[in-house]
């Protein structure tokens, strides 16, 4: 039997290595629609499809038995009841939604996905979904010659993973991250696919280890597990925007942060004393650099015991808290999972009594190796063993800390696998399941334990959580930095496409250590990097022990001014990041956009690595490379403006653009406009000033956009006390009209009005505000 459903994979795109078969799940004998969705029995197992949306349908198979609907880590939202029409035919089945149509092919069990009367979305033929009987399952799709893919995470390489294979296994890589160094610390087994323009998402919910295969056959693509269920999800876009909005909508949208995450931040492995840091923000200030966050890595603690600081090196953290608060400074400390065995140490010894330490069936803790030395790991796949961790961070919230950095979550351990023994057995809340099947969901649940513990322990103030690991859905808890990276100009070129595939992964708040973490920077590339860095979404600029050190003076004057410069603009930009970031915690769009994301049928963004849009009229083209001054930058349609210099650019094509080591090069689409507002200080951060910047078009165009702005910190806009103003900016030949088109909220900024100021004006266009003639410099009253 089965032998005559079984078909063989080749692990590579090689056939003369050994074929692994798979068994086919074989012919539908009878289905049948139930409370929550459709179940189909096959010869061999049970699928499951149900509907989320008229757009997002799940399909679930279980090779060992019953399909289980309940096992998600990462999906926040319940099967919905809607209107299906149900039709079948001899040979077919389909469940129709107002959007799609769902094909099953009988014999054998085959699923094809279309938009009602439109475009193919995903297909099956020779292949579909098929196990193993050692517990492995395979789903296998049509690849198009037309397909592009984008997203699964965080990954190495280019931005268009067409000709990829990926692997989803949470590690520790402090190895150089090279095209081919797979997999990193993060697992986000979410993809879409562009073909023609058009788009749609598979989240493939398996947290065991996976691989992504669109690299070893010509028709079809893959995607597998060593264990546990299929269980996928297909979202039918049909815009790039829309398949994120649709994925977001299962695995959760990220938290508004506050403006001072969205600052810069200064690290180091480690700042190690008390003095030191003082030291380092008095100069902060001293050199009117612009800083929100300065981090403390595992110096502080007592040998590295997590909570708690070394009485000699931090002797008042409290004091040293509060004073770096007075001068617009927070302090992030990290908090790594693995608890110090010592039985005179509180944290260990609480753990032990209440049952808390991940265990081997048999019993026993497990103990790995780590900073602190032979250390025990909460198991947060318990909810009691969350609320304790989460709890436990009253140590630091006490003293002042509204932000903490997991770091070390994969969780990575000192031994030849780098991680926890894969036969640890979690106890899951009444549900034991082995490390093997949850190793990718540590990090995310770490992160949940402790961003709820810090909201808890906040007052209402929004906590901000940097996290190395985590799965799909961490953006609900946390900010993701790319990991140990190096100072080297290619892991700049990089960092694009991977935090733009981040975002492409629901992680809208993403960015990698600016000046790179081991190896040497050098001053050109961190002139560079702080550059980018002061228009990716998080801004970090971090390094490692016995490098440089590389904060911004570092170097000299002469660069220090430069970034300076940027670090500033960073700030004069504020109003724009927390307008996007707005957005991306309402509809889950990333706020660091690959080109096509916002021209999905120009094909020559589709692999465009070296440019990326900030929203959805900003365009970067940074300098990537030593020496260079001159580069290559694609416009896409319509008409571009340098920002700093107003030269104008035709968009369909390339033009060269000089950009000295002091200049980014930044493009604004015409007829769209941008706000800023001025950096005062440390402590005051952003002036009373809104201005928002209009770029003439002289040709027809509408462009909508929002401001967005509430206290920065609290959690009262949830209760209405914010501010949303959508603006609706119509250009002809004639005239540049803005109108006020609602406004929300009850916040009341330290601005009066929004000053207005159109630039790029031709002869004879004149500026009409809310209906009313006037000059280019102007005000919209609040
Ligand atoms: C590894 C992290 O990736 C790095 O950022 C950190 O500095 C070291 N651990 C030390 O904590």
């Amino acid at each position: 039997m089965l032998e005559d459903t079984s078909f063989a994979i080749h692990p590579g795109n090689n056939t003369a290595t050994e074929a692994i078969r798979f068994c086919d799940i074989g012919n539908v004998i009878e289905f049948k629609r139930n409370s929550q969705g459709y179940s189909f029995r096959c010869e061999k197992v049970h699928v499951v499809v149900c509907f989320y949306h008229p757009s997002i349908v799940r399909i679930v198979m279980n090779p060992t038995g019953k399909v289980d609907l309940n096992d998600s880590k990462s999906v926040v939202v319940e099967p919905k009841n809607m209107p299906i029409t149900e039709k079948e035919m001899s040979d077919t089945i389909l469940l129709q939604t107002e959007e799609l149509e769902v094909a099953i092919r009988k014999q054998p069990f085959r699923v094809s996905i279309h938009e009602i009367n439109g475009r193919v979305i995903v297909r099956e033929k020779e292949r579909g979904m098929a196990f193993r009987e050692n517990g492995e399952v395979i789903v296998c799709k049509e690849k198009f010659t037309t397909d592009h893919y984008y997203g699964f995470g965080e990954k190495s390489g280019f931005l268009d993973k067409r000709g990829e294979k990926y692997e989803m296994w949470n590690s520790d890589v402090y190895a150089p991250h090279n095209p081919e160094t797979d997999p990193l610390y993060q697992s986000i087994p979410f993809f879409m696919t562009l073909r023609q323009g058009k788009a749609h998402g598979i989240f493939f919910d398996n947290t065991f280890r996976t691989t992504f295969d669109m690299k070893s056959y010509n028709n079809m693509y893959t995607f597998r597990a060593e264990g546990g269920q299929v269980d996928y999800y297909v979202m039918a876009g049909p815009t790039p925007k829309e398949v994120l909005e649709q994925y977001t909508f299962i695995t959760g949208r990220m938290p508004l942060p506050a403006k001072w995450a969205l600052g810069y931040h200064q690290s180091r492995y480690s700042y190690e004393s008390e003095e030191e840091v003082r030291a380092l923000a008095k100069k902060f200030v001293e050199q009117d650099i612009p800083v929100d966050v300065i981090h403390l890595d595992i110096h502080y603690m007592n040998g590295y015991r997590v909570f708690t600081f070394d009485k000699n090196r931090f002797p008042d953290p409290k004091k040293l808290i509060a004073d770096l608060r007075d001068m617009g400074i927070r302090v992030v400390p990290i908090v790594d999972p693995g608890v110090k065995k010592d039985p005179e140490y509180t944290i260990y010894q609480e753990g032990v009594r209440d049952d808390n330490f991940c265990k081997y069936l048999e019993d026993d803790i497990y103990i790995g190796e780590v900073w602190s030395g032979k250390s025990a790991f909460p198991d947060f796949t318990e909810e009691r063993v969350r609320k304790w961790w989460g709890d436990k961070h009253v140590f630091y919230s006490d003293m002042g800390v509204e932000g903490v950095w997991n770091d070390m979550n994969e969780p990575a351990v000192f031994n030849e696998t780098k991680t926890m023994d894969t036969a640890v057995m979690h106890r899951n809340d009444g549900n034991p399941t082995t490390h093997r099947a949850l190793h990718n969901v540590y990090g995310l649940l770490m992160g949940e334990a402790t961003y709820e513990g810090l909201k808890e322990q906040l007052n209402g103030k929004r906590p901000f959580l940097l996290t190395r690991s985590g799965y799909a859905g961490v953006q609900r808890y946390a900010t993701v930095w790319t990991g140990d990276n190096r100072s080297f100009w290619e892991h700049l070129q990089m960092s694009l496409p991977m935090v733009m595939n981040l975002g492409l992964s629901g992680v809208a708040f993403a960015g990698p250590d600016v000046g790179g973490f081991a190896h040497d920077t050098n001053p050109e590339l961190l002139v560079r990097w702080t550059q980018v860095g002061a228009f990716t979404p998080f801004f970090r600029n971090h390094s490692a022990i016995g490098t440089l050190y590389q904060e911004p003076w570092q170097f000299g004057e002469e660069y220090e001014d430069i970034i300076r410069k940027y670090i500033k603009m960073r700030y004069e930009w504020m109003p724009q990041w927390y307008t996007l970031f707005r957005q991306a915690s309402e509809r889950g769009l990333p706020v660091m956009r690959p080109l096509f994301m916002e021209y999905p049928t120009d094909e020559k963004t589709y692999n465009l690595n070296d440019q990326f849009m900030v929203g959805d009229n900003v365009m970067i083209a940074p300098i990537l490379a030593p020496a260079v001054t001159d580069r290559a930058v694609y416009f896409p349609e319509g008409g571009w403006v340098d920002f700093i210099v107003g030269k104008e650019f035709e968009g369909g094509k390339v033009h060269l653009v000089h950009a000295e080591l002091d200049q980014l090069p930044i493009f604004i689409k015409k007829g769209t406009a941008v706000l800023q507002n001025p950096y005062i200080s440390n402590k005051e951060k952003q002036g009373t000033d809104m201005t928002m910047h209009i770029f003439a078009s002289q040709k027809d165009a509408t462009y909508t956009c929002m401001l967005y702005d509430d206290d920065g910190e609290t959690f009262a806009f949830e209760n209405g006390t914010y501010l949303k103003l959508d603006l609706e900016i119509i250009s002809t030949k004639d005239q540049v009209a803005v109108e006020v088109k609602r406004k929300e909220g009850t916040y009341q900024p330290s601005y009066q009005d929004i000053k207005v100021n159109v630039i790029g004006l031709s002869e004879g266009q004149h500026v009409i505000i809310n209906g009313a003639k006037s000059g280019k410099q102007t005000t919209i009253n609040l």
